[in-house]
């Protein structure tokens, strides 16, 4: 599917964007244009991973990751299997490393893991011989995510990232979602700006390679896209928000906020979205809304991960 035969992909596992290079990028995001058109037809189901077994292992909850790694497999015809931590012997006490190498003794050609903490995927892919997709790790990293949204972005730009500006607003500090797209829009030559209350911002993003603004309308001026977070809550401690309606009055984005940016900007969103906290609802269903494209973008950028990982030692399958 790629142009240069003398590519190869060689990764046998997908932890973090960092671990790619521009060349896997665009080879994945190519492939992932290929199984696209199989989700638009009538019949959308190919035998490409026919006798392959992906096993969807998420600790933490999902609803869009999960169920997009899931049809992703099955669309491919991989057979799925998913273990949540409610149900599991996690709840009895076993360890990560033993729920994995009970796993592996199944035979599964790629195991999905999210959990909460940072560095469990690499954790896992460093004991088990099967691929691993890190589908997020505590705060650290979410590479489907980021790849998923630069797909969405290569089809709203028209594959041309140069020169384009993209802002990132709202809880930088606890977004693994962040982390991993600063790394790969830097990388496919996107202009990044982070807009964030300092309480919410994480520490040394003065290294990160981004523009910080604590002022929405300051931020969001001329940008090509917006990528609104989630306020999570659930990761923050006591104290950093002291009041979220005084958050949602300088940060929630609005209608007006999009007539400073360019006419055609997009705005994404990973979701879930705390609507009316970061994202207001003329905006999340208004016209410049990519959150669903994002959703179906999901499906397709996994069907080409899956496929990447487990074919990775057989270099005759077709896509
Ligand atoms: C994100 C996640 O779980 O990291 N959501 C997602 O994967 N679609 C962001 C979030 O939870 O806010």
């Amino acid at each position: 599917m790629t142009n240069d035969n003398r590519y190869h992909w060689k990764h046998k596992d997908l932890l973090d964007v960092t671990q790619l290079s521009l060349p896997d990028v665009q080879h994945l995001l190519d492939i992932a244009a290929g199984f696209q058109e199989i989700n638009l037809r009538p019949v959308k189901k190919v035998p490409t991973l026919k006798g392959k077994t992906v096993v969807l292992f998420f600790v933490e909850n999902s609803t869009r990751t999960k169920t997009s790694f899931d049809v992703a497999g099955k669309r491919l015809s991989a057979d799925t299997y998913s273990l949540a931590k409610t149900g599991s012997s996690l709840n009895k006490g076993e360890s990560l490393k033993d729920t994995g190498l009970t796993l592996q003794a199944m035979g599964p050609d790629v195991v999905v893991i999210r959990h909460p903490s940072s560095g469990a995927a690499e954790f896992l892919a460093e004991r088990l011989s099967c691929g691993v997709v890190n589908a997020g790790d505590g705060w650290h990293a979410h590479p489907t995510q980021a790849l998923l949204d630069a797909f969405t972005l290569r089809q709203a730009w028209n594959n041309d990232f140069a020169g384009k500006t993209l802002l990132i607003l709202g809880d930088i500090a606890h977004s693994r979602v962040a982390r991993s797209n600063v790394h790969l829009l830097n990388m496919l030559g996107v202009h990044v700006r982070l807009c964030a209350p300092r309480t919410l911002l994480p520490a040394g993003v003065d290294h990160w390679q981004a523009d910080v603004y604590d002022d929405l309308d300051a931020a969001v001026r001329d940008v090509d896209a917006v990528m609104a977070l989630r306020l999570q809550l659930e990761r923050q401690q006591a104290g950093l928000l002291p009041d979220l309606s005084e958050y949602s009055r300088r940060y929630c984005l609005t209608a007006r906020h999009l007539s400073l940016a360019r006419p055609e900007v997009g705005v994404l969103h990973p979701g879930p979205l705390n609507r009316g906290l970061e994202i207001s609802d003329e905006v999340a269903d208004g016209p410049h809304s990519l959150v669903l494209k994002q959703v179906a973008s999901g499906v397709s950028t996994r069907m080409a991960v899956l496929y990447l990982l487990a074919t990775r030692n057989e270099g005759g399958l077709s896509a």
